[in-house]
């Protein structure tokens, strides 16, 4: 059987309530980290990740501020579409808003300030791509797993449990960001009832797999860096990350135009004709210097 096309959403539609007053004039996800806005790193995982159409989901009062900022996608050879989620019912509601456009195929949701930089993520992803039938989390060791998802797993990596910010976690690997699920995420994400706060949770959709045994889990290695940028200080930490990074490689990171040149998705001269629409600025140099390199299709 031939794979089905992975559809990829890119979840933006909170409120940044910690990031206020920094969040008052647009969405967290559109706040720059380091030389681009936020949602750029999402959207380099999931281009990465070999996923051409993306919805982005929003709320209403950000819409435009993201249609302006990526239109069509077709810049890195990718379909972006929108959808809104008018009221900020969790991470499962996704699939519920989403349904329509995942139109029964396998789905990858990344929440919009989710950062990961680098080792190994795109084998894992992947790997976890071709997994069509069972769901695939990821997971990284955190030295406070209190405020995270917890998975708990055996020797051979089979999740356990599955706890949502527990008291006593059962490891300390939290469940990160990026959720590999199958066709029929959005029937299940439907049947779910609301948490005690009044979401959706992304971890009992979860569980509902992980009793049917359908529940698989990769361990993001130590040296891959994940930062979740919703607070003030992983914010900077991630314009520091990203700085430091490219100032060390000589090479940008995490930038969906690199990526959509390594994957195939535009040539040369498409990628050439999107830059000379803009100012020629350090962050378009730089994709020009890795574009004269690069010895894709032109
Ligand atoms: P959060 O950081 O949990 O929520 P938030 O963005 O509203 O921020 P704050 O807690 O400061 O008020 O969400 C993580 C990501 O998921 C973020 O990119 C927003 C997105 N999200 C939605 O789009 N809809 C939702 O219902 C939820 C829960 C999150």
């Amino acid at each position: 059987m031939t794979p089905k096309a992975r559809k990829g959403i890119i979840l933006a539609a909170g409120s940044g309530t910690r990031l206020y007053p920094a969040t008052f004039p647009t969405s967290k996800v559109l706040l720059p980290v380091y030389d681009r806005p936020m949602i750029y790193y999402p959207l380099s995982t999931l281009i990465s990740a070999g996923i051409r159409d993306i919805l982005v989901i929003t709320n209403e009062a950000d819409r435009p501020n993201f249609v302006r900022t990526l239109g069509d996608g077709s810049q890195f050879g990718v379909r972006i579409t929108y959808a809104l989620q008018k009221v900020p019912r969790g991470i499962s509601d996704a699939f519920i808003v989403g349904e329509d456009f995942i139109d029964g195929d396998p789905c990858t949701l990344i929440l919009g300030d989710n950062i990961f930089g680098g080792y190994d993520m795109e084998r894992l992803m992947n790997e976890a791509a071709e997994d069509e039938e069972n769901a695939t989390i990821f997971t990284r060791w955190v030295p406070d797993p209190k405020r995270f998802g917890v998975a708990e797993f055996d020797d051979e990596g089979r999740v356990l449990s599955i706890e949502e910010k527990p008291e006593e976690p059962k490891s300390e690997y939290a469940i990160v960001g990026l959720y590999f699920l199958p066709g029929d995420a959005p029937g299940k994400a439907k049947t779910l009832k609301p948490s005690k706060r009044g979401e959706l949770e992304i971890t009992d959709l979860n569980r509902l797999y992980l009793d049917e045994g359908r529940l698989k889990m990769k361990k993001i290695d130590a040296r891959t860096r994940w930062i979740d940028a919703g607070t003030f200080d992983s914010l900077l930490e991630a314009s520091l990350y990203v700085s430091d990074m490219e100032k060390k490689n000589g090479e940008k990171i995490l930038c969906p135009e690199i990526e959509a040149l390594k994957k195939g998705f535009v040539t040369k001269a498409q990628m050439q004709e999107w830059i000379s629409r803009n100012k020629c600025n350090d962050y378009f140099k730089d994709v020009v210097r890795f574009m004269k390199k690069f010895k894709g299709p032109l």
